[in-house]
This record gives structure tokens, sequence and C-alpha cells, in this order.
């Protein structure tokens, strides 16, 4: 992205920070002015800023197009993604105002350790577990046993659900909105053989029980997936021990 041009849409924005130093164990806010087009996207502006002003502003992204998941912050207080925040959406008359996701333990500015995110991931089993012999030919399904689980398919685990969790940020052992969403994905895949053993898994203390219907983890969601309705469908198997 340009640094200021002569465009005349071209407007000086305030963009505020909280930084965590490593080094010191210490969090401070910085400010920077970055001359922005309302088009940019946070992520152009944290690039200009890390590019042209302080290149030891560190924070992770790798898409830049709202698919890989690794840019979650905290802007202006909401979860999102800095690739699919629009300058002109964010009140920009305004400081903007930018913190790492909550909940994960702070790594470096805004760079979380998502170890314990992906350690829960794991933990549901992700992956499509069938028994029996290799089939001979692909796995059918019909467009109605699809649908069940399609919206659950579309996570990128960035975890601006998990981390908008009030539950999660009280007990980080809980397991998460993230890992439920890619539970039922599987859970409710008509393919799959092991649907028991992840309903058994989501039973547990830290599993889906400790969910409260905050739906702050729906409207997180940057695929606007329906999580608190996914949420609600693993607890009715659960009880019902019928998917
Ligand atoms: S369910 Fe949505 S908010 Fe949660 S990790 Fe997946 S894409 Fe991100
Ligand atoms: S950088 Fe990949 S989703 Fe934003």
């Amino acid at each position: 992205m340009p640094a200021a041009t002569s465009d005349p849409e071209f407007m000086t924005i305030t963009v505020q920070v909280k930084r965590y130093d490593p080094d010191t164990e210490t969090h401070r806010w910085d400010e920077w002015q970055v001359q922005a087009l309302p088009t940019w996207r946070i992520l152009d502006a944290l690039h200009e800023i890390k590019w042209e002003q302080d290149g030891t502003l560190t924070f992770r992204r790798s898409c830049a197009h709202g698919v890989c998941g690794s840019d979650a912050m905290r802007i202006n207080g909401r979860n999102r993604l800095a690739c699919k925040s629009l300058v002109k959406d964010l009140n920009p008359a305004k400081p903007i105002t930018v913190e790492p996701i909550q909940g994960l333990p702070v790594i470096k500015d805004l760079v979380v350790d998502m170890d314990p995110f992906l350690q829960a991931y794991r933990d549901v089993k992700p992956f499509l577990i069938a028994h029996g012999n290799e089939p001979t030919k692909e796995r059918l399904q019909s467009q109605k046993d699809r649908d069940r689980f399609d919206d659950t398919t579309k996570c990128i685990l960035c975890a601006a659900c998990t981390t908008s969790c009030p539950v999660f940020w009280t007990d980080g052992q809980y397991f998460g909105p993230a890992a439920i969403v890619n539970a039922h994905r599987f859970i409710f895949d008509s393919r799959d053989d092991a649907a028991e053993e992840r309903l058994e898994i989501l039973n547990e203390r830290e599993g889906v029980w400790r969910c409260r219907t905050t739906f702050n983890c729906t409207e997180a969601c940057p695929r606007g997936i329906q999580i608190t309705q996914a949420i609600a469908e693993v607890k009715r198997a659960l009880i019902t021990r019928r998917v």
C-alpha cells in the first residue's frame, strides 16, 4: 500500500495500539497518525505503521483476504479480522484502537500464543473418522445430509469467537466455541463414525455445558457462522443421544 499521495480522498487517522514488551513484561499504548483512504483495511494501516513509521510493531497476518484467520484483533473494542475491517466503517474521526484478542497469553504486541486454542481444537478430533473397509468409490452424501453441517465447515480458526467469550476469559480450560464448531462439523457429518466419541469429549466439565449463551461468539465470527445454534445442536444431541 503506498504512503500518502495527492489523492484528495486521503485523510489522517489516528491508530492506537496496545503493545506488550516481553523484555520488560509491560503493556503500553502507542499512537500513530496515518494517511489512509476510507477504503483501507486496518491491516493496511498497520502495514503503513510498520513499514514507514515503526518497524518494531508486531502482528500476525498472512492472506490479507479473510481466508487464513491469522489477524484476529480487538478493534474498537470488538473482535474482528484486521484485513476485513475498513477504516470508513470504524468512525475514523476518532482514534481507532487495536488490542490483542483476549484470554490467550500475549507474546508481543498483537501476537498471542494460540497453543491453548489449538489444543482444544485438536482435542475434539477435527477429522473424518470412518470405521470398516476402505470404500471403493467416493463416500456419497445427499444435499440434505450435507446441509446439516455446511455452516460449520466455514470456520477459519481465527479464534475471534473463543476470545470474545466471557466463560473462556475466566476459565481458559473451557473448550470454547471454535472447538465446538469444529466438533459439530464432524458430529453431524453422515460419513463420520465418531459422533459418540466427540460428544463424550464435549460432555466433560470443560465442555459444551459451560456455554452460557451470551452470543458474543456469533457476533464476533467474521464468517457469519451461527455458532450459538451449532452449540445448541450439540447440546441437544447430548441430551437425546441422537445426531
Ligand atoms: S467459528 Fe468463526 S470466529 Fe470462531 S474460529 Fe471459526 S471463523 Fe473464527
Ligand atoms: S490475514 Fe488472513 S484472514 Fe486476515
